[in-house]
């Protein structure tokens, strides 16, 4: 029996996609069209934009860019906006002085290396420090925020630890000195109520994967007015912010989840109630396990711990075995033996980041699987203990 635990990585695809799938397929004209071929895939376009843009409380779905997903949307807005400042004819000198970009340092590498790539292209970036509990240093954020700035990009809600971060706030204090935020809502999609016009931001990101659409579609949100230059130059698609003949299949699926943002608020109630069961069994059963960034408001269906004594690799294997799908840390990363950036930037040493294990809940979730992987647990940390407490014996003889 499989038991998934990893929805942070992706989410599987739901029943109602999986039921439209086949009738989108059909829909092969190319939107572009102007004859009969291309008005079933245009007017899939025009409702999915509608629907996504009812979702995440965007303005006007003309607010809406489809991308393939999430990295995508991130590298569009920063190298875009930074490639706009530096080629655009119309700015105002105010905006040419715009050459500072900031960021959180627990980003998702796709804002972190778009935030390298300008930078080695000239511009001043900082990276937002966070501390052990995950919160941002505002602080720090107020003190190198000038007229300088163009963008600030922090995140919804951390992939790793799922640590929210006050957007609203932060996206108040950059527009008071004139800069554009963004905010990468990959992780939020889904598993709590986003609204892009309370939030105030000017640019946000998602990806259909993480919340049980199909991969490759996602669109970022740019409020009406807040120009950049598209990353794919071709076509005139997308009212020239992304070049490419659209994924009609992805986009129409995205359209057929933003359907279901109605259930999020309960489902994350039970989200939450789920994962705070699931870790109240862990740190009572199991002596030595923390809870990382447990005290910061969180995503509801998200747990980071840290294992004294357990490689969080070999946990990943030894549980995979047993059925159960966890993340050492971000996906994208899996394979790779160095300790998760994020966990480090947090403050965590070396050996706590190798020590962790995230465990991320979706909507099908049940408690009996919570409470089988709990069990799993015990058994794979009470071994590996054993394990290194034999070898450390070995070592003293
Ligand atoms: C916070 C965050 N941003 C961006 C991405 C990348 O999204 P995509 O896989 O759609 O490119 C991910 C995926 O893990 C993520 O967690």
């Amino acid at each position: 029996m499989f038991h998934y635990f990893d929805h942070n990585a992706t989410t599987p695809v739901c029943k109602e996609v999986l039921e439209a799938l086949p009738e989108l397929a059909k829909a092969w004209g190319n939107p572009s069209s102007i004859h009969w071929g291309g008005r079933q895939p245009k007017n899939i376009l025009r409702d999915a934009r509608k629907a996504v843009a009812e979702a995440v409380g965007a303005g006007s779905p003309l607010e809406i860019v489809f991308t393939s997903g999430g990295s995508e949307a991130n590298n569009t807005v920063i190298k875009g906006l930074f490639d706009y400042y530096q080629t655009a004819q119309f700015l105002t000198p105010e905006q040419r002085l715009r050459t500072h970009y900031m960021c959180s340092a627990v980003e998702h590498p796709a804002v972190i290396k778009a935030m390298e790539h300008i930078q080695a292209l000239g511009a001043r970036v900082d990276f937002i420090p966070v501390n052990r509990r995950g919160e941002i240093d505002l602080d720090f954020y107020q003190a190198h925020l000038s007229e300088e700035t163009a963008l600030v990009s922090v995140m919804f809600a951390n992939n790793e630890t799922g640590t929210l971060f006050p957007i609203k706030q932060m996206a108040e204090m950059a527009h008071k000195k004139g800069a554009l935020f963004h905010t990468d809502a990959v992780q939020g999609f889904g598993k709590v109520p986003v609204n892009l016009q309370d939030l105030g931001v000017d640019f946000a990101s998602f990806s259909g994967h993480k919340f049980y659409s199909i991969k490759g579609s996602g669109f970022l949100y740019s409020r009406k007015g807040s120009n950049f230059s598209s990353l794919i130059n071709g076509g005139g698609q997308e009212r020239h912010r992304r070049g490419g003949t659209e994924n009609t299949l992805g986009i129409g699926c995205l359209g057929v989840v933003a359907k279901r943002v109605g259930l999020i608020a309960e489902k994350a109630e039970a989200l939450a109630k789920l994962r705070d069961h699931m870790e109240a069994r862990i740190l009572s059963e199991i002596p030595d396990v923390t809870v990382t960034a447990g005290e910061t408001p969180r995503l509801p269906n998200t747990s980071s711990l840290v294992v004294k004594g357990a490689d969080g690799e070999t946990m990943l294997m030894s549980l995979d075995i047993k059925g159960y799908a966890v993340s050492t840390g971000a996906a994208c990363s899996s394979g790779n033996p160095e300790p998760s950036p994020v966990l480090l930037a947090m403050g965590l040493s070396r050996e706590e980041a190798q020590n962790s294990l995230r465990i991320s809940l979706g909507w099908e979730t049940t408690a009996e699987e919570v409470n089988g992987f709990i069990e799993a647990l015990k058994v794979v940390v009470a071994r590996l203990r054993s394990l290194n407490n034999n070898e450390g014996d070995s070592c003293h003889v």
